[in-house]
């Protein structure tokens, strides 16, 4: 009898990540998987048709999908034809990595408690809708924290709201601005990612 993806049990799990930018999470999970430390990463699809993550993902030999919101008349559509993407190379856990767009109901309901995404503040502070990017950096700075970090989370229908699987802190100096606290987080999400992986993929 064919499998359901919560029987699947270590080296028959695939990982697919969305990106919408960079990816440099998406080249820290990649790397973790050719180590072996986590499942192998079967695609990377970006909404973004000129995404620079591609263009690592393509030198780095792994396959790569462009699913642009352009082609399709809704979230709903886009979102079904993500989902149908991932099914189609037999992806169990997918990774969010810097993917700029809300997960909507039929790609929650594909992969049901198997979407998991970093964000850069200790969840539950700093996070929700519009939390994003350097706006999040600066809310902890304007807020006087003398602590911020990551979160890698289980996604819900609750915008950055999910179950956490992991959080790293990283200090904050008085003397950081936006770009400085970006920079010392981001180093910190790129081991925390893999390492969350590999703990919620080895149940
Ligand atoms: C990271 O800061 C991540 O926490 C957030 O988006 C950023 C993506 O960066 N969700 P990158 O594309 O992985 O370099």
């Amino acid at each position: 009898m064919a499998k359901g993806i919560e029987d699947c049990i270590w080296g028959e799990q695939q990982l697919g990540i969305l990106i919408s930018g960079r990816g440099s999470n998406m080249q820290a999970l990649v790397n973790a998987a050719d180590n072996g430390d986590i499942p192998s990463v079967a695609v990377v699809i970006s909404n973004i048709p000129n995404a620079a993550g591609l263009v690592w993902a393509k030198a780095n030999g792994v396959p790569t999908e462009v699913i642009s919101p352009a082609d399709y008349p809704d979230r709903t559509a886009h979102d079904e034809a993500m989902a149908a993407k991932l099914k189609g190379y037999y992806v169990t856990t997918v990774c969010l990595a810097g993917y700029m767009r809300i997960v909507g109901t039929p790609l929650l309901a594909a992969y049901p408690n198997r979407i998991l995404n970093i964000h850069p503040s200790l969840l539950p502070k700093f996070g929700g809708p519009g939390m994003v990017g350097q706006r999040v950096h600066q809310a902890v700075l304007d807020a006087g924290e003398t602590e911020s970090g990551c979160t890698v989370h289980v996604v819900t229908d609750e915008v950055d709201g999910g179950p956490i699987v992991a959080r790293q802190s990283v200090p904050v100096d008085t003397q950081d601005d936006m770009d400085s606290l970006a920079q010392r987080v981001l180093q910190v999400e790129h081991a925390c990612y893999p390492q969350a992986v590999r703990l919620f993929c080895s149940k």
